[in-house]
């Protein structure tokens, strides 16, 4: 357990009730600080997400000369240096444990002609960091990195960046968008072939802010999406609708706590993010969405669900980019059907804040529940109920501990995670949001 760690438990709940808006979506909130500190003139976000690993972002675009304000909860300003307009920083630029945060900002700094030096936590400093290196040095950056291409590292843009076609080699939103990022300040069209299509804001945010943005979708679903640089980009203002990635917690909750009813209102619905909603409802989950419009670009809608007998399923692994960071969660309503559910091709879990996979089996075996875990892929054999009564290791994983609170609300004893604080990183408000729904949490004491 690391020193000072916060543990928390949650005990077996009573039915979960209400109406709860989640955070800002993280993917968004970044996008839009960065773009923000890209254009001339002010950018104005609401809804921003103040999670550390956004306030990580805001504090790496100072540092690069933006004047990035926040008025008030949630209502961020940024007054931007322009496309190639930033400033080397005068130190080095801690992401802390932002994957997200770090790999954006790769394709902003390898695209301007001085040394940018990045660091993290001991999560980030020990993920792969190639994914971005490779296409930037291919786009003529240089990159110093500690072996096996991990952090602390150092990369310096040339003096004119070369567009370049890119086929992703794994279906990662971060590597495409490190990638269109650097085009805007390349002399020429840069192509990314996205074999498997990902989270698409970073596209639909670029053209909003006015950038030479086109994407073609093939008849096998293969996305061409081509940027031509140069092109100055206009200040915009963007209301970041609800984390569907933080909103799954609140919603496998309410599935699993029996007689529950719950709505988790203002949640983006974009297609490239629903994945967990397809496979709950293929389980059996009654879940609705109302109220669907659009907002700057994107779609949104408000969630409605109510505690469900679930069935297990088989997840295919070209649904795995829809739900990346949601099989923690899914894997929890998982132990709560009846049957196998089966996740397959998620081989990239191993190389999130933590080894998902691992961390997910290890918590639900301390647990009571059965799981097969292979390289690429995780089989958790459910029942209708969980023992519980385990304490579960969070490894510096925001979304492990998170899934697990939810694993206590529905289990007959009550489970303990060993440090609560990785939550902050994308859901400050998660305690408070629960509990507001009913659920109990309590602090442990060092034990
Ligand atoms: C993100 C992309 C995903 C996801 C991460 C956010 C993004 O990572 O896991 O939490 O905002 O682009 P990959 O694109 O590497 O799968």
């Amino acid at each position: 357990m690391p020193a000072d760690a916060a543990q928390l438990r949650a005990t077996k709940s009573k039915p979960l009730s209400g109406s709860v808006r989640p955070p800002g979506d993280k993917s968004i909130s970044h996008r839009a600080l960065m773009l923000g500190a890209l254009t001339v003139g002010e950018t104005a976000i609401n809804g921003l997400l103040e999670g550390a690993d956004v306030t990580a972002t805001a504090a790496a675009m100072r540092a690069f000369g933006a004047t990035v304000t926040r008025a008030g909860p949630g209502d961020w300003q940024v007054q931007g240096l322009g496309v190639g307009g930033l400033l080397e920083p005068e130190t080095v630029i801690d992401f802390g444990n932002s994957g997200t945060g770090l790999r954006l900002t790769v394709g902003i700094a390898g695209s301007h002609a001085f040394a940018t030096t990045f660091t993290g936590d001991a999560s980030l400093t020990r993920r792969p960091m190639d994914r971005v290196f490779e296409p930037m040095r291919r786009m003529g950056a240089q990159v110093v990195a500690r072996s096996q291409e991990r952090l602390p590292a150092t990369i310096k843009g040339p003096d004119t960046l070369v567009p370049i076609e890119y086929r992703l080699p794994i279906p990662s939103a971060q590597i495409k968008s490190a990638i269109l990022f650097a085009a805007l300040n390349s002399a020429g069209v840069t192509t990314v072939i996205e074999p498997v299509a990902t989270r698409d804001h970073t596209e639909r945010m670029l053209e909003a802010f006015g950038a030479a943005i086109e994407i073609e979708t093939d008849d096998d679903g293969v996305r061409t999406i081509r940027v031509e640089g140069g092109r100055s980009l206009k200040p915009q203002t963007i209301a970041v609708p609800g984390d569907p990635s933080s909103a799954a917690f609140p919603m496998v909750a309410a599935l699993i706590v029996e007689g529950s009813d719950v709505t988790i209102e203002n949640v983006l619905v974009n297609p490239t993010r629903t994945g967990l909603i397809e496979t709950l409802q293929e389980m059996g989950a009654d879940i609705s969405i109302a109220k669907l419009r659009k907002s700057g670009g994107e779609e949104i809608g408000d969630i409605h669900v109510t505690a469900s007998r679930l069935e297990g399923v088989t997840v295919p692994a070209s649904r795995a980019p829809s739900m990346i960071d949601e099989y923690p969660v899914l894997a929890v309503a998982a132990a709560f059907a009846e049957g196998d559910t089966i996740m397959e091709g998620i081989g990239e879990l191993r190389v999130k804040e933590t080894d998902r996979i691992a961390a997910v089996a290890a918590g639900l075996q301390a647990n009571g529940v059965a799981v097969e875990e292979e390289p690429e892929s995780l089989i958790v054999h459910g029942a209708a109920t969980v023992a519980g009564g385990g304490t579960v290791e969070t490894r510096l994983d925001h979304r492990i501990a998170m899934a697990f609170m939810v694993l206590g609300l529905a289990a007959d004893k009550a489970v303990t995670i060993d440090d609560a604080r990785p939550i902050a990183t994308s859901f400050p408000e998660f305690r408070d949001l629960m509990t507001t729904l009913g659920a109990s949490f309590e602090d442990v004491a060092g034990e």
